[in-house]
């Protein structure tokens, strides 16, 4: 069993007289450093003159520094800028700013496990990864949830680490939900695993698939959007409440009876596990990740192009038109979508 730490193993108090600096202010950077504060510590939020952020983060009661003088500011000091452009500016602002006794912390193991950022021997270096979007991360904090974190330490110079990182889970929600020691290659590999296979390539290839087949049968857009995209998320909730079982048991016993016949047609179970072990080869291996940093050193042509190509299939032209129309229609701020 992994060590599981919950709100009444961790001490906030260890970050009492610790300065924060969270270096950027994008999905996971604007709910660190919200919840943080809220949760009495003392925060500021580094980011790159000219940011189109200084101003929301200002607004939003935090101080704003530049990344080279946050990371000088502070005692502990949080990655939250894109994994891409971390070890760039790791080298160009933070690694020059750093003291010995800093804890250096990444809410994601890509840059260490991949040696894009090597650091001094003296600093700790943690990871508090949250598992769940930085929005979600704010929403379920504000209504008094968390996100569980995963727990990692790649070195510990002041023998404090563990007391630091479970002090920042405490602060930002997550030990809530609990925090799972983990190491940062397993944190690594489960993360970029999870995501490609399941949660974003897996889940959205198969909302689309559902929808495609749906609307080239003749049926409405609108009714395939509904079937396939808009409930998935009415479906996961029950799964996140109470496991499979809850939503079994608010599903019909025709649909599950469906789910037991026609689950494995449309994944066909030795097909898909072969080809998931070789999603999981090609993380492990250091192929994806020698392919993504060579993406981003050519310009993001693949990724744009697949961008663009998304933002034009009707299952998000369609779903825009109907999400619009709902009573709640207006809000558009990602940090209220959990709720
Ligand atoms: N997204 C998630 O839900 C999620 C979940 C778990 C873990 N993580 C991890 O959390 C970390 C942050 O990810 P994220 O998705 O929150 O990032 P993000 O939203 O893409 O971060 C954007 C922030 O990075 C700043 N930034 C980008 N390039 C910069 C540069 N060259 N110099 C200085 N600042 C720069 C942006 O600055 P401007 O304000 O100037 O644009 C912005 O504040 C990553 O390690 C990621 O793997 C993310």
């Amino acid at each position: 069993m992994a060590n599981m730490y919950y709100e009444k193993d961790c001490d906030l108090g260890k970050l009492d007289g610790k300065k924060i600096a969270i270096i950027g202010y994008g999905s996971q950077g604007h709910a660190h450093a919200l919840n943080l504060k809220e949760s009495g510590c003392d925060v500021c939020v580094g980011l790159r003159s000219g940011s189109k952020n200084w101003a929301a983060a200002e607004e939003a009661g935090l101080q704003v520094k530049t990344v080279a003088e946050a990371a000088k500011w502070g005692d502990v000091v949080m990655m939250l800028i894109n994994d891409e452009v971390q070890a760039k500016v790791y080298k160009e602002d933070v690694a020059p700013n750093l003291e010995s006794g800093n804890a250096l912390m990444f809410a994601h193991g890509f840059n260490i496990h991949f040696k894009q950022i090597v650091p001094p021997a003296d600093v700790d270096v943690l990871m508090i990864a949250p598992k769940g979007p930085g929005h979600t991360v704010r929403s379920l904090y504000v209504g008094g949830k968390g996100v569980p974190c995963l727990l990692a330490v790649e070195q510990n110079a002041t023998g404090k680490a563990v007391d630091i990182g479970l002090a920042y889970a405490a602060g930002i929600g997550g030990a809530r939900g609990g925090v799972m020691e983990t190491t940062f290659q397993d944190e690594t590999e489960t993360d970029l695993f999870g995501e490609q296979a399941v949660l974003c390539g897996g889940v959205i290839e198969l909302m689309k698939l559902g929808f495609e087949t749906l609307v080239e049968a003749g049926y409405a857009p609108e009714n395939a959007y509904f079937e396939c995209i808009h409930e998935m998320k009415l479906i996961i909730d029950l799964i996140n409440k109470g496991g499979i079982a809850m939503c079994n048991y608010s599903i019909s016993d025709t649909a599950e009876y469906g789910e037991y016949v026609s689950g494995t047609r449309v994944l066909p179970y030795e097909q898909t596990k072969a080809n998931m072990r070789a999603v999981l080869k090609d993380i492990q291996d250091g192929v994806f990740a020698g392919k993504w940093i060579a993406e981003n050193q050519t310009g993001r042509t693949f990724l744009n192009a697949k961008r663009a190509q998304m933002a034009r299939h009707p299952m998000e032209v369609v779903g825009a038109e109907l999400r619009k129309n709902m009573l709640w229609g207006d809000d558009a701020d990602p940090d209220t979508a959990s709720t």
